[in-house]
This record gives C-alpha cells, structure tokens and sequence, in this order.
C-alpha cells in the first residue's frame, strides 16, 4: 500500500483547525491575497508568507511592520514595512508596495500567510523542533524522536537545505528553562504528534509517519508550523549517542514499506 503524502500545507492547516484540541496550536493562518496582507498585519506585527506546495524553506519570506517617529511628535508614526526573504532584505513604505513585489515573487503560485512566531533563540540564531511521529507495527502512532534545528546566520528559517544545523532537544531547551519544564514541554510535543496523526488519519487513512515543524515562542507556547507527510528520517541517524533512537524509527520505516535509500516515488494527494 502507497505511504499517503500531502503536499498542501492550506489542506492540512483546515483539517487541524477542526478538532479543538489542535486548534491553538496552529498560529492564524490565511490564503494570501492583498486583503489578508492587511488584516495580518492589523493584528500580527510579524508574518510568514510561504508557498501552500513549498519544502526545503524555498520561497519562505517574512515581513516586519515598522513604527518609525516623525519629526513632528503631533504627527502619527510613519510605518514601514521590511521584507525578508534569502538574505535579502527589503523596506517598502506602503502594504501597496509590497503586495506588488511579492506577487512578482510569488510567480502564479499559491501562498499562505501565517501569524510569524518569535521563536526561541541559541546563541542569537532561532531554533525550532522537529518532531517525528510514526505507525508502529502494531498500529499505534508513537512519536519517536524530536530534535532541534538552529537557523543559519542571518537566516529566518531553519531548514537543514538553508544551513539550519540540528542539535540535541535537551541543551537547547535547558538554555531557557529547568529540566523539568524541558520533559513537560517533550511529553506534551510527544503527545501532539500523536494527536496530530489522529487527526490527519481521518482525512488521509493510508498515512504512516509525520514531521511536525514546532515553534516555541518567549513565553513556551507550542506552535506547530507546519505538518510535513514525508519526513526527513536522515537527521536522527548516527546523530543521536543512543543508537536506539534511530533503531526504533528505522523499525517503523521498514515496516510501514518506506524505502529508505529514498529512490521510490511516492504518491501525492491534497
Ligand atoms: N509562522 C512562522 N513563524 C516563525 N517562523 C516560521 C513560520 N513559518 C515558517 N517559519 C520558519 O520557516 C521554516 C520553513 O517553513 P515551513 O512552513 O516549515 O515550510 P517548508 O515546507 O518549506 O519547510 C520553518 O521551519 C521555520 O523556521
Ligand atoms: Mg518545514
């Protein structure tokens, strides 16, 4: 039987945003059009404009509203806004403006705009989680590994094709908190991958593993960024001290049928 992907990130977003439980987690997140621009960036002072089918980080921009002072203290505060994305860096004086310059970028495609999320930081740089959920043989999910990914200088995503590096969970988080706050926030990722399997599993019966991108903002909020259905499994070989890290998601892998060495083509949907 195929392993089920979906390339959608709108289509799975919706599915989450029906079941309660997962809801808070996903940050508000709309189809771009000028007018979601605006509403946004009425209530978000940091968006994330990506591609709705987009992996790798390509194409993934962020834009910042600015607040500079006038010289006249009657006048109001003149915004701005900055647009980034790669490593270029744009300033544009009307949403107008900048709506015109990302539907040249956005090339025809369909993007998402997501409420941007402050993500913790390691030595300056931002770090996410990625958390790996799997079908055991048994046919229960169980998450079985998260890890770290720490952005590349001067970068605003975190994935390993833009020189995000990964690390190991427990430093990163000890850098903000104790270590037990650390194990309720893991227990409560573990926790979320598997509900998010649940859930995805009603829409798409034939899934078999999940790569949930997670941010925690500066006040430990779980975010979840994005659900991705072909998860990278290379990140949590030989990388973990334990062995039977990568023994169990291996296990798992071979059972469900996926073909590790990556060659077979898998179906998409959604
Ligand atoms: N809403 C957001 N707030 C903060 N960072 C984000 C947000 N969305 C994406 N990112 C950053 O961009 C990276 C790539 O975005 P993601 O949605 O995972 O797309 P892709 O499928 O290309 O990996 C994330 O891992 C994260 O580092
Ligand atoms: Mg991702």
């Amino acid at each position: 039987m195929t392993i089920q992907r979906v390339a959608s990130k709108w289509a799975k977003t919706k599915i989450l945003l029906k079941n309660k439980g997962l809801a808070s987690y996903v940050p508000a997140t709309r189809l771009y059009s000028l007018e979601a621009l605006e509403d946004m960036l009425g209530t978000h002072t940091l968006v994330y404009i990506k591609p709705d089918r987009g992996t790798y980080g390509i194409g993934v921009m962020s834009v910042e509203q600015l607040h500079a002072q006038t010289a006249d203290a009657d006048e109001p505060p003149a915004t701005s806004y900055k647009l980034r994305y790669e490593q270029k860096t744009e300033l544009f004086p009307s949403l107008e403006s900048l709506h015109k310059t990302l539907s040249a970028l956005f090339q025809g495609k369909d993007y998402l705009i997501q409420q941007g999320i402050h993500l913790l930081r390691h030595k300056d740089r931002p770090f996410d989680l990625r958390v790996l959920t799997q079908k055991s043989p048994s046919g229960q999910w169980v998450s079985t590994g998260i890890i770290g990914r720490v952005a590349a200088k001067n970068k605003i995503i975190t994935n390993h094709h833009s020189g995000g590096v990964v690390h190991h969970y427990k430093p990163l988080m000890l850098e903000h908190m104790t270590a037990q706050e650390a194990e309720n926030i893991r227990k409560e990722l573990n926790m979320l991958g598997v509900n998010v399997a649940g859930q995805l599993q009603k829409s798409y019966p034939n899934l078999k593993e999940i790569g949930l991108d997670v941010a925690i903002d500066e006040r430990w909020n779980i975010w979840i960024l994005e659900v991705n259905t072909k998860p990278a499994l290379f990140p949590f070989k030989k990388f973990f001290k334990d062995p039977s890290i990568y023994k169990q998601v291996k296990k798992y892998a071979n059972a469900y049928g996926r073909n590790l060495s990556g060659k077979k083509k898998a179906k998409k949907t959604g």
